[in-house]
């Protein structure tokens, strides 16, 4: 695992995407020092990040740690413990549904030269695992038309039409 403490329970991460993950990789709950272990450089195969300073890194690590019941980042990692794949699942509170709870899957990236070997999909199992533990009643995201084929290999089906309003 990691010798930092983890942004929640490693009991959240699913054995059975734990058992499928090729040898030597692992997956395990973001840690505050996964700055130094190539986090940022995954999230930059989705979009652009930013030159975030560690001291940056550490003040939102801090926010999210705080909110570590609906914020649920994990990393998969290789066998020298940089950080190959990321996803987060966060988990939405509502008056509806019986105080029902969505989970909202965000940010899902594979470094380049790591796609086409299933970490997409562990990826998006290991979030539905964890929004099924804690409660959520259905799990959501919005992609692109070019990634639609990935989330209906991972189970999802098209539901309604994305908006949105940029500041
Ligand atoms: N379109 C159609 N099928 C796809 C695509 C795609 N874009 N990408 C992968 N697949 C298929 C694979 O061929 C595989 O199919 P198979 O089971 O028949 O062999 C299956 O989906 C699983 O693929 P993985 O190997 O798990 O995919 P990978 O590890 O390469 O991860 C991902 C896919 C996350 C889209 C990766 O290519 C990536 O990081 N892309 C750049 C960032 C990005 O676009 N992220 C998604 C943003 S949307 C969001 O965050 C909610």
């Amino acid at each position: 695992m990691s010798d930092s403490p983890l942004l929640f329970s490693p009991e959240l991460i699913s054995p059975t995407v734990l058992a499928a993950l090729p040898e030597g990789y692992t997956c395990r709950p973001l840690t505050r020092t996964d700055y130094a272990n190539g986090f940022l450089d995954v999230l930059r195969v989705l979009t652009q990040v930013g030159d975030i300073s560690e001291a940056q890194w550490d003040e939102r690590y801090s926010w999210i740690e705080k909110r570590a019941d609906s914020y649920f980042i994990l990393a998969i990692v290789d066998e020298k413990k940089r950080v190959v794949g990321t996803g987060a699942l966060v988990a939405e509170r509502k008056f509806i549904h019986n105080l029902g709870m969505v989970g909202h899957i965000e940010d899902i990236a594979v470094a380049k030269d790591q796609q086409g070997k299933k970490l997409g999909l562990r990826i998006i199992q290991a979030l539905n695992f964890v929004a099924e533990k804690v409660g959520c009643y259905k799990t959501i995201l919005d992609c692109s038309e070019a990634n639609e084929g990935f989330y209906v290999k991972c189970g999802f089906k098209r539901a309604g039409l994305e908006m949105a309003h940029y500041y």
